[in-house]
């Protein structure tokens, strides 16, 4: 199954809807500091109710998966998701970012290698989209770094492609 949790390497891939309220606001405080939510499309401070109830939506909604990722100290990494994932094409679209303690340190690179492995694996999807905001210029570096292909550029975004090898 696409939504299950699993470790790797030094790596707990823990889906968000087994994370406690606790954890959730952890991730919540990093998702909403200004140094994430400037890189994401909704860039509003958005009330931590509103972070549980996308969570309860989680449960029910098949075509979108979040992974919150810790270290073996249980340190809060960084978040990883696929959204939407379109299961008759194989291709889902990702999202991720690394929490701000702990960027530019490779962490990226690494949990995202560890991530592709594991999901291509499954062998429900062969193919990984993402969407980067024309500005985030280190985001579109780490995408090429990461073995995605730069496809187009439209309306502010620049999409970019990296199949299963
Ligand atoms: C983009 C992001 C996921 C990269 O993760 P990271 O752990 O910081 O990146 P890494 O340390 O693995 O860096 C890998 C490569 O990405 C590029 N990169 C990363 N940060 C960069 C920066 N600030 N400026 C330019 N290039 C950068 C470089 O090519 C780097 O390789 P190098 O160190 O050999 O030059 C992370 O910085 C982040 O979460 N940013 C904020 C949120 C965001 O933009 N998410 C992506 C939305 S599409």
């Amino acid at each position: 199954m696409i939504g299950q949790s699993f470790f790797a390497e030094k790596y707990k891939f823990v889906n968000y809807v087994e994370l406690s309220v606790e954890q959730h606001q952890q991730i919540w405080k990093v998702r909403v500091s200004k140094d994430v939510r400037q890189f994401m499309f909704n860039q509003n401070i958005f009330p931590f109710s509103d972070h549980l109830n996308f969570v309860e939506r989680l449960k029910t909604d098949t075509t979108k998966v979040y992974f919150a990722v810790y270290d073996i100290d249980n340190q809060f990494i960084g978040s990883i998701s696929l959204h939407p994932i379109n299961y008759a094409q194989r291709v889902a679209d990702w999202g991720i970012y690394i929490n701000p303690a702990h960027q530019g340190k490779g962490l990226g690179t690494t949990l995202s290698k560890i991530f592709f492995d594991h999901i291509f694996a499954l062998n429900i999807i062969e193919k990984i989209s993402a969407t980067v905001l024309s500005f985030n210029l280190a985001s579109l570096k780490f995408h090429i770094h990461i073995g995605f292909q730069h496809q187009y550029e439209k309306d502010g975004n620049i999409y970019l492609i990296k199949e299963k090898q």
